[in-house]
């Protein structure tokens, strides 16, 4: 049977809502213990970084299996959505989540699905934890040009570098980049990552370390959940692999995770 690139298998991570959640993100777990709650936290950070609410034009990248579309309609009221995901069958099931709202979802990579014909303006876009997975992350965030109001906030959860890595960690980087279909250009410092916004016309007004409660919490989590369940070989190589591969990169601070919030650079207002 073909799958997807990206596919459902993360399905299998929730059991501990008895299914009834597709999450597929590496939650925020300061005040979390089970998986759900911690990946609803890590998109709940995002949601109320850049004031998400019932006015708002959202776009919406890379939306999974569709459990944050749920999220910001319920919780956030959001009447007004265009979402781009690159996976067939996550969107098949992200229809069934939103099947009462009207949403449009597209189905491809953003990089080529943008610019989106006769879209509106969006005030807010969302990125929850999937840039790093984007075949180029500068040129998506250079195809949000146009689409943006003046004030618009644009929000991400994403991957970066906390220091330079030495050739050996490099390697070790490059290794589980290919593993995990992650473009290895995509790894930037802080410095490199802001100005990756700026060339897209995007000012930081945020960028928020939260390593820590994200890499090893999960990792640990994994370790007793993946010893209680049971998975295809494939998926639970793919999740063990993750899980010791953040680990190691959070004690050795190889790789950091960050909440970052931009606004386009025309808007003329301060720091929020
Ligand atoms: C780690 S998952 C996170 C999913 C979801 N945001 C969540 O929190 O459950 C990464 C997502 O990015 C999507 N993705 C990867 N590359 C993409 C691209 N180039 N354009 C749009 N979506 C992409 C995948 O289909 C996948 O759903």
């Amino acid at each position: 049977m073909s799958r997807d690139v990206f596919d459902t298998a993360e399905r299998a991570l929730n059991a501990e809502s008895g299914h009834t959640t597709v999450w597929s993100n590496l939650g925020y777990w300061r005040d979390q213990s089970q998986y759900p709650k911690a990946a609803e936290a890590l998109a709940r950070l995002l949601a109320d970084a850049v004031d998400l609410g019932a006015q708002d034009a959202v776009l919406d990248l890379g939306f999974g299996m569709g459990e944050q579309l749920r999220l910001w309609r319920q919780a956030y009221g959001v009447q007004t959505l265009h979402g781009v995901n690159a996976s067939a069958s996550q969107n098949a099931v992200a229809r069934q989540c939103v099947a009462d709202a009207d949403y449009q979802l597209s189905e491809g990579h953003a990089e080529t699905v943008l610019p989106l014909p006769g879209a509106p303006a969006f005030s807010k876009v969302l990125m929850l934890d999937c840039a790093y997975h984007f075949v180029s992350r500068a040129s998506v965030l250079g195809r949000l040009r146009g689409h943006l109001t003046p004030d618009a906030r644009v929000g991400l959860t994403d991957l970066y570098l906390p220091r330079a890595p030495s050739a050996a960690e490099a390697m070790a980087l490059r290794g589980m980049c290919a593993l995990s279909r992650i473009p290895y250009g995509n790894l930037l410092s802080r410095e490199a990552y802001c100005q990756q916004l700026v060339q897209a016309g995007l000012r930081v007004q945020r960028f928020t370390d939260i390593t820590a409660e994200v890499f090893a919490p999960f990792a640990a989590w994994w370790r007793r959940y993946g010893a209680r369940h049971s998975f295809p070989l494939r998926d639970r190589l793919k999740f063990a692999t993750t899980a010791r591969f953040i680990a190691a990169a959070a004690r050795r601070a190889t790789l950091g995770y960050a909440l970052v919030v931009a606004r386009p650079l025309s808007d003329g207002g301060g720091p929020g």
